[in-house]
């Protein structure tokens, strides 16, 4: 008798030369096997979802639930059966999650960021004159990537940034999947801790901020501490590991495609969505579990089986991105793209991302035409284990 054939890996090695594109498996698996199982380091088997159109209709799915959102299964400590903290707005499904999402969208529209606009500008300006006045090298993560998008969520949270050093390492850890398990509740318990504080003093003392909004707005339908706890440290950590990757991951990219540098000034909203697209930075996917039987493809799924939508994949589709591997600001409809992935969690910070994105790097070329990478690209570590990609320091120089 011949054994079974195992279940194959998620696919998680890049291919060698390029840091920007996903690991080569996925454009076979485009072809050949579209939707088909694969074993994740949390230990499960999960249908891995690699065409847009499939990616799509998973996260349209109203049958598949988000308790393992966004990426439980790249985390070999994961308990899959962990029960979902209220609050947690990224895993919970059909009224719960909307009743939370309504409380913050309002919060992020297009009008309110574009109102927010002038203080990213300030905020890129403060921290070129700071970069320049320092002199070269400069570490783009540290001097520039990192703290705008810090600077601009805690503003808009109410969170003092003063006490940035705690939360961006605990946001690390919390992105990180090789944190023990000890390591990943502490970071947790020590932000919930600190947002805890916060709110005990927000109540006491109300602010202009989102913060101070989310307790004094909902009289007749307050949210619990636990709820407020929760949702805060979702939308700080979200806000910060992010944008802060695209900002790094989009200034190498483009320094090392010069010709793309004048087009990607003269639009940069259309260079952005390019860059999102190509970049993916949401390395892993999103992880659906399916709560009864339903279709994908020609795939049927089965009740408690989990699904990982590809964004990654999706967005380097060439049947909707001809030439999907190359990098142009030219294409067709750029806001096409996955990478906020799609449907009732959509990401809710978009049009913030947007801006401080496209802030970030006009602000930067235009100030700095002759910046460079200040070590060999073979020099530069990549985080391959964390749930957002991006690339741990940048040394630039310039003049
Ligand atoms: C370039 C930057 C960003 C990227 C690529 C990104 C990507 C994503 C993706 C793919 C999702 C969907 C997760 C899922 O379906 O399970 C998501 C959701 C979310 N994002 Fe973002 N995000 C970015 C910036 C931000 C920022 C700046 C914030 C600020 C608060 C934010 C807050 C959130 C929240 C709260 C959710 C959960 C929404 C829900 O479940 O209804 N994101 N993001």
């Amino acid at each position: 008798m011949t054994a079974a054939p195992e279940t194959p890996a998620l696919p998680t090695t890049r291919p060698d030369g390029c840091p920007y594109d996903p690991p080569g498996e996925y454009a076979d698996r485009r072809e050949t096997a579209p939707t088909s199982k694969v074993r994740c380091p949390a230990g499960m088997d999960a249908w891995l979802v690699t065409r847009y159109a499939d990616v799509r209709a998973v996260l349209a799915d109203r049958t598949l639930s988000s308790r393992g959102a966004s990426s439980v299964h790249v985390n070999p400590n994961a308990d899959l059966d962990e029960e979902i903290s209220p609050g947690s707005i990224i895993q919970l499904d059909g009224a719960a999650h909307a009743r939370l999402r309504k409380k913050v969208i309002a919060e992020f529209t297009v009008r309110r960021m574009k109102a927010l606009r002038g203080y990213v500008r300030s905020l890129v300006d403060s921290h070129l004159d700071a970069m320049l006045a320092q002199g070269a090298p400069a570490d783009l993560v540290r001097d520039f990537a990192l703290p705008i998008p810090s600077l601009v969520i805690c503003e808009l949270l109410g969170v003092p940034y003063a006490d940035r050093a705690r939360f961006q390492r605990q946001s690390a850890t919390m992105v990180s999947t090789d944190a023990t398990r000890e390591d990943g509740e502490r970071a947790y318990h020590e932000l919930s801790d600190y947002l805890a504080g916060l709110f005990t003093e927000k109540r006491r003392n109300p602010q202009d901020d989102l913060f101070s909004r989310l307790i004094s707005d909902g009289a007749d339908d307050p949210l619990t501490m636990e709820e407020l706890v929760v949702l805060g440290l979702s939308l700080l950590v979200a806000g910060h590991e992010t944008t802060a990757n695209m900002i790094a991951m989009s200034t190498l990219v483009l320094l090392e495609n010069p010709d793309l540098l004048a087009p990607a000034l003269a639009e940069p909203e259309r260079a952005v969505e390019e860059l999102l697209r190509y970049l993916s930075v949401v390395q892993w996917g999103v992880l659906r579990y399916a709560t009864s039987d339903t279709q994908v493809g020609s795939r049927s799924v089965r009740e408690g089986e989990w699904l990982v939508a590809a964004l990654n994949s999706a967005n380097r589709d060439e049947s909707v991105f001809p030439g999907a591997d190359k990098l142009d600001f030219a294409r067709e409809s750029p806001r096409t793209h996955v990478a906020f992935g799609f449907g009732a969690h959509q990401c809710v910070g978009q049009q913030l991302a947007r801006v401080e994105l496209q802030e970030a790097l006009t602000g930067l070329f235009r100030r700095v035409p002759d910046l460079r990478l200040a070590v060999g690209r073979e020099e530069l570590a990549f985080k391959h284990n964390t749930l957002v990609y991006g690339v741990r320091e940048l040394p630039v120089a310039w003049g």
